[in-house]
């Protein structure tokens, strides 16, 4: 695990774009797994940057997302399908059919978690996956449990992490309680991860980083992985 001290969000923005724009040159037909939330906002920023300076090019690209909220359909801005489009997909070449997010309205949501799973198996995995980490240490919606849920599931969320991400909806009772998230394993299965965290993150990355593997804290199962880099801000 390599652990990576930036100095704000800034300079550990710009560190992930690098590593992406990075497999994206060393391949162009990578699988990228991608987030969403506040933490990413700036990777994508300079990701779009460097594409429009020319140096990247997403048309054989194919990305899979995390996680959507359960009830919440691509239309709907709150819904992560919405923020990609918004924060990344609007703004690069890549071809949207060639971007997936879990289908939070599916009428099954069982069949969709392991329709989703397949597909990305049959994908051939993810070359390279971005992560960000909630305050109670969760990755994806795998909140702190007494399993590590291996494959795409549904997820309720942890009363912590609906308050957090409140910030983002006009009131608590809009945010969704259910997601549908990737598992630890279908994480963990990615060739490389990269994981950027605010300096609020700072309690979660330590028990994450020196802490106990243990499902409580779902991001310590990286310290198993054997191509893990985590940015973490100290401002
Ligand atoms: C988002 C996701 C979540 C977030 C986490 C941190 O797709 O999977 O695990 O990465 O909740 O969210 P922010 O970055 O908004 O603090």
């Amino acid at each position: 695990m390599k652990v990576i001290k930036a100095k704000n969000y800034e300079e550990m923005s710009k560190l992930a774009a690098n590593i992406i724009g990075a497999q994206v040159t060393i391949n162009p037909k990578s699988v990228l797994g991608l987030a969403t939330g506040s933490s990413p906002i700036g990777t994508y920023k300079y990701i779009i940057e460097d594409y429009n300076a020319g140096f990247l090019d997403f048309s054989k690209i194919t990305t899979v997302n995390l996680d959507e909220y359960c009830g919440l359909d691509g239309e709907n801005d709150q819904s992560y399908r919405y923020f990609m489009n918004n924060y990344l997909f609007n703004h690069v070449n890549i071809d949207k059919a060639n971007t997936y997010v879990p289908n939070g309205v599916a009428k099954d949501l069982d069949i969709e978690c392991e329709r989703y799973e397949n597909f990305i198996n049959d994908l051939g995995g993810i070359d390279l996956q971005l992560l960000g980490i909630g305050h109670n240490g969760h990755i994806g919606f795998n909140e702190p449990d007494d399993i590590f849920p291996n494959i795409v599931h549904s997820s309720e969320l942890a009363a912590s992490t609906i308050e957090a991400n409140s910030r983002l909806f006009n009131n608590i009772e809009d945010v969704p309680t259910v997601a549908l998230s990737m598992g630890i394993g279908t994480i963990m299965r990615a060739k490389k991860i990269i994981l950027v965290a605010a300096a609020d993150k700072a309690e979660a990355i330590e028990k994450a980083v020196n802490g106990p593997v243990t499902p409580q804290v779902p991001a310590s199962i990286l310290q198993l992985h054997k191509d893990v880099t985590i940015i973490a801000c100290e401002n």
